[in-house]
């Protein structure tokens, strides 16, 4: 048994569900797969019911991930067409402002230009006096981070520009998507993306086989804009799992479903993944951590936490299977696959919080990042 240690990492896209749809996952369940997969900060999505739109939802959510976090958790704003930008008086306790301007689960979606307009421009002079985390400072707003698919991308790319708000999009699965965000980067454009494990390991050739345990939005792409992520690792700054639990039911695999929500969990595996692309020689292990520690701690201007650290057996073989999932949805779309490194214990803040396969920290031992007064 070969143990490294690796500082703890942070999945910067995460659906933790609560509130409204606790039954999919809740700030217990979804932070305790985190910390399976060697995971101590998490950033969580406003797309819930009600979707985190106001400063009082805001506060609601802190409220209860401060109760139930076992990994740390900053808290997305997100934009919508009932509360607007509501939440722009508490922009600075958000890691950021998410906008759904492309097809996905639930109802947030922006679709008019004048809306676009008014949420960049709203961003950007909020941040006047007090800049933003993503370039430096201590305090200040995060970045605006879209899912923005084929022609939404430019309309993004050229917003960010326009009104000088550093911009990350999530989730990039295509060539035109990843050739167009390396031209603006080549061009000094305030941009930073993302891309998932399962997106850069299974691609439209897998579809078939996983049926709606592998429908996401974004879809699993094609071969060739699979290969076109991995040429252009370097321009991926960031490897996030977009963490998205349904239950097997809404799946249609338990039970009758006519709709099938899109999304699929990956907290708990992103880690194991992409270290057995390091064993097979695809990356390096500096590549995992710039991607997965570092980068996002940079990116959305997020505190490190003192004595921190994830032990790995990285000689560990086995392979992934639901049963061993903590997330409540209790599935993988890598069921059966082999995987190598395996978590042993994780520490945070100095104190053991997993070890041996269980959470061994309380609920609440977690942080709400950006909201001082929910620190214990
Ligand atoms: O497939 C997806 N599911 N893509 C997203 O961007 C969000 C999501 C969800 O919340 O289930
Ligand atoms: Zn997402």
């Amino acid at each position: 048994m070969t143990t490294i240690r690796l500082p703890g990492l942070v999945d910067a896209h995460v659906h933790l569900r609560e509130p409204g749809y606790e039954h999919k996952e809740d700030f217990y369940s979804g932070t305790a797969a985190a910390l399976a997969g060697g995971v101590v900060t998490v950033l969580d999505m406003p797309n819930t019911v009600p979707p985190t739109g106001t400063p009082e939802l805001l506060a609601d959510k802190a409220q209860r991930a401060a109760g139930k976090a076992v990994c740390d958790v900053g808290l997305f704003v997100g934009a919508t067409t009932s509360y607007l930008d509501a939440y722009l008086p508490v922009a600075e306790r958000a890691c950021g402002l998410k906008i759904y301007v492309s097809d996905t689960f639930g109802s947030l979606r922006i679709e008019s230009l004048s809306l676009m307009q008014r949420f960049f421009r709203s961003w950007a002079e909020r941040a006047e006096g007090i800049g933003f985390r993503t370039r430096g400072a201590a305090a200040g707003l995060g970045p605006i981070a879209v899912h923005a698919e084929e022609l939404m991308l430019p309309v993004c790319l050229a917003l960010s520009k326009l009104y000088d708000v550093p911009l990350h999009v999530v989730h990039v699965t295509r060539r035109s998507e990843i050739e167009l965000i390396r031209a603006a980067k080549e061009r000094g454009w305030p941009v930073t993306c993302e891309a998932t494990p399962h997106h850069l390991l299974l691609s439209s050739e897998d579809a078939a086989r996983l049926g709606p345990l592998g429908d996401m939005r974004p879809r699993l792409a094609s071969p060739d804009d699979v290969a076109a992520l991995w040429e252009n690792l370097e321009t991926i700054d960031l490897f996030a799992t977009d963490h998205a639990p349904h239950t097997l039911a809404e799946k249609g695999i338990t039970a009758q479903a006519t709709q099938p929500p899109p999304g699929v969990p990956g907290v708990e595996t992103m880690l194991p993944l992409l270290l057995t692309a390091v064993h097979a020689g695809r990356l390096t292990l500096d590549d995992v951590i710039e991607r997965c520690a570092h980068a996002p701690r940079r990116i959305y201007g997020l505190p490190e936490p003192p004595e921190s650290y994830v032990e790995v057996d990285v000689d560990a073989v086995y392979r992934l299977e639901d049963g061993q999932m903590k997330t409540r949805c209790g599935w993988t779309p890598f069921a059966g696959q082999e995987v190598w490194g395996r978590v042993t214990r994780v520490v945070l803040r100095g104190q053991e919080v997993y070890a041996g396969g269980e959470v061994t920290a309380l609920p609440g031992t977690g942080r709400v990042l950006f909201h001082p007064e929910q620190a214990r």
